[in-house]
């Protein structure tokens, strides 16, 4: 028989992606948001709108059980987004991940799933675009980014509390910045990849664009179809600490923005605003305990995983009739 899985985020970037992933995999798979997914359909075979911040809602997601549960449904976006907004964020997510993981263990779970991220770790190790590479352990003594950050880490000790006494089987990862086709590319919520996707898509050959900070603040970035692949081994695997899923190549956002530049084949300027919000000055994964646990690390190269994200982004730019 099929197994049976819940995608909560189904609506979302990773989470819909994740459906797609699961039923190539022969799952029977239920999916909820409470939104459709932007581009596409869902392949869901069931997808309910459901708001989950509502613990009868979490009831409804849940009912008849699974064999496992991936738990992505969040109130988030990009660092304009997380550092703008710390009450509605802060309450949301711990109201939608409170209650979930009460339905699951209510209904009967097999194994929870949640995507923490890695706005866990402590902002005083993260002050250097030099950044030594966050390990696991790093993340206590805390000191996690404001609302988003922080409640990752409450929820992740959450699934901790849960596993010991109830023996519900949790699996958490600490997701990298993750980016590829059928991200949110405007509007707000959308990260740092994908903006400068847009920005240079939508650039002519020598115009300026903006970079938000000076541009030597850096980052990690991991593909979707790894990102998929980490989640997947983690759930199999035996480990129910937190792992980290990300990759361990470290770039400046100048660089991303050349990257993608080259890969438009554009010449572009850079005009910094100094205003805008940038996060930590450094972030980066150390992947140790991922190769250790998963036997694995991620497989595509930033290179390939930006030039497929930029001609989709392009050409949704281009369906809508704002490039031609
Ligand atoms: N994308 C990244 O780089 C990244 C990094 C670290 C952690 N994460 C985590 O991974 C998960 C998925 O991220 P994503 O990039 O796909 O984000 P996303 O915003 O595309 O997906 C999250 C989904 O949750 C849904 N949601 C929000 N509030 C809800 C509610 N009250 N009830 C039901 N659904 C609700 C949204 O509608 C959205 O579709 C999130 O938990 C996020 O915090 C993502």
């Amino acid at each position: 028989m099929a197994k049976r899985a819940l995608v909560t985020g189904a609506g979302g970037f990773i989470g819909h992606h994740l459906v797609k992933f699961l039923k190539e995999r022969g799952y029977w798979v239920r999916g909820v948001d409470i939104k459709h997914p932007e581009f596409e359909p869902s392949p869901a075979d069931e997808f309910e709108l459901l708001d989950l911040r509502k613990f009868e809602n979490c009831l409804i997601a849940t009912r008849g059980g699974f064999d496992e549960v991936y738990h992505l449904a969040a109130d988030m976006g990009g660092i304009g987004y997380i550092t703008a907004i710390h009450a509605d964020i802060t309450r949301n997510n711990v109201l939608i991940n409170t209650n979930i993981l009460e339905a699951c263990r209510i209904n009967g779970t097999g194994r929870f799933f949640f995507s923490s991220s890695a706005c866990v770790y402590p902002q005083y190790k993260q002050k250097s675009p030099n950044v030594t590479p966050l390990k696991e352990e790093d993340a206590w003594p805390a000191d996690p980014e404001e609302g988003y950050g922080l409640e990752k880490l409450f929820m992740e000790k959450l699934c901790q509390y849960y596993r010991e006494d109830y023996n519900l089987e949790t699996r958490v990862a600490r997701f990298h910045n993750i980016y590829g086709p059928l991200g949110t590319y405007e509007g707000g919520k959308e990260k740092a990849p994908a903006a400068l996707c847009r920005k240079i898509a939508l650039a002519k050959d020598g115009d300026e664009i903006e970079i938000w900070g000076d541009g030597k603040q850096t980052r990690s970035f991991l593909y979707i179809d790894d990102c998929l692949e980490g989640i997947y081994r983690l759930m199999q695997s035996d480990y129910a600490e937190p792992l980290n899923i990300g990759s361990d190549r470290m770039v400046t956002i100048d660089e991303l923005a050349d990257i993608i530049a080259q890969i438009a084949g554009k010449r572009i300027r850079k005009r910094y605003d100094l205003s805008k919000p940038q996060g930590v000055r450094g972030r980066n994964s150390d992947n140790t305990k991922m190769r250790e646990i998963l036997g694995w690390e991620p497989q595509i190269p930033l290179e390939k995983g930006l030039e497929i994200t930029y001609r989709w982004i392009e050409n949704e730019l281009r369906k809508a009739g704002r490039i031609s």
